[in-house]
């Protein structure tokens, strides 16, 4: 009996000794995550960041503010470790407002015409925030929201468990919907990405991160090479609306099927192009699936290969067309257009208005669920893995 009580206070003073020192390790001690604060929100709720480390050098700092992966440190050709993602150095800095920098999107990413959209023989009128329609979510999306964060740990990896309840009627939508992401750095240099979802009421839901990328660490991306295993994309109007049809990318700026630098045909006169200024545009994946590269990114001068795997149908490619040098991000980097490229594994944009496209409703007693691994390596080409 004495010797039980010594050895459940033995784990009781480790585990207030582990949570005071804000460091979770796995089995084996080495992937670690860290809890340190971050700020506060103007209500005074606190708001941490997470570190989130591995045995090969790769780090990754998560907050609970919008769950927005603040940076992702990963070495280059010469072993030093570098940023590839743009964001802030502090809270306040994401609070004054920031184009999705790193966020969680929902509850749907990318836009709804108009704001509206029919589900069971009713018509649903979102918050508008992008001219006449509806983008990531509205005026306050998952990207505004305080999530509860548990730091997760097991032999291999480090993660994150982020959740957030999203009330009936928030920024319009039907039902309740109970959110989970699950952020996973690997001893194989990848951040895995799960979203769970439930509801109460027949919703739609679309969730994706909106990491802008530069594998560089500075400069443009527009010298950084891509790959996007589509073969059409959905080509949009003047509000970047899809028209509801899939057009071939073949002998167009926006094929990505063989490696091209992003910035080579980005300012052709290609309407598309003219219409997002630059690519801002969903491609179609040939095969969606964690077995198949979705798209992949390459900077020649760090050598830092970024694959990309979804269980998504699409993703939307973005390369900072409206960042225009006013935001000054971290270590006081100002960040000009076209500094970063986002890859947006989600569903079709606009898919409640269009009935052909893959559904995104999400029933009471289903359960949404998808994931998206971005992988780190270093290469002496986009092709040589
Ligand atoms: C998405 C959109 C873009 C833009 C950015 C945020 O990727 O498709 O048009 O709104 O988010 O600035």
């Amino acid at each position: 009996m004495i010797r039980a009580c010594k050895v459940s206070l033995a784990v009781v003073t480790y585990l207030i000794l582990a949570l005071s020192w804000g460091t979770f390790m796995s089995a084996d001690a080495k992937e670690t995550v860290k809890q340190a604060t971050f700020g506060k929100m103007p209500d005074g709720t606190p708001v941490y960041l997470y570190t989130l480390g591995n045995t090969q050098g790769m780090e990754v700092k998560i907050t609970n503010y919008g769950g927005i992966l603040v940076s992702v440190s990963v070495l280059d050709k010469d072993g030093k470790v570098g940023d590839v993602v743009l964001g802030f150095d502090r809270l306040e800095d994401y609070l004054k407002g920031h184009p999705y920098f790193g966020a969680i999107v929902g509850r749907y990413g990318n836009r709804i015409a108009k704001g509206r959209f029919p589900l069971g023989g009713r018509t649903y009128t979102l918050a508008t925030n992008n001219n006449e329609n509806h983008l990531h979510g509205g005026l306050r999306g998952f990207d505004k929201a305080v999530w509860k964060a548990e730091p997760l740990t097991s032999v291999e990896d480090a993660g994150l468990k982020l959740s957030y309840l999203s009330k009936d009627g928030e920024e319009g939508y039907p039902g309740n919907l109970n959110v989970t992401v699950i952020y996973t750095l690997t001893r194989r240099n990848e951040l895995r990405i799960e979203y769970a979802a439930t509801t109460d009421k027949p919703t739609v839901v679309n969730l994706t991160n909106h990491s802008y990328f530069n594998l560089a660490g500075s400069g443009t991306v527009l010298e950084q090479e891509l790959v996007i295993n589509a073969d059409k994309f959905l080509p949009v109007d003047k509000g970047l609306i899809p028209i509801g049809v899939l057009q071939s990318v073949k002998g167009t700026p926006m094929d990505f099927t063989t490696p091209e630098k992003i910035g080579e045909r980005i300012d052709q006169d290609f309407e598309q192009l003219k219409i997002g200024g630059g690519y801002d545009h969903c491609y179609v994946l040939n095969k969606p699936g964690l077995r198949n590269v979705a798209a992949k990114a390459f900077s020649a001068g760090s050598g830092r290969l970024l694959e990309l795997f979804t269980t998504e149908p699409a993703v939307q490619l973005y390369t900072g067309n409206f960042l225009d040098g006013t935001l000054k991000g971290k270590g006081g980097r100002i960040y000009q257009k076209r500094s970063a490229f986002c890859l947006e594994t989600e569903h079709y944009p606009d898919s409640p208005n269009h009935p052909a496209f893959p559904s995104v409703v999400l029933n009471p007693g289903q359960k949404y669920s998808t994931t998206t691994i971005y992988k780190f390596s270093v290469a002496s080409s986009i092709n040589s893995r």
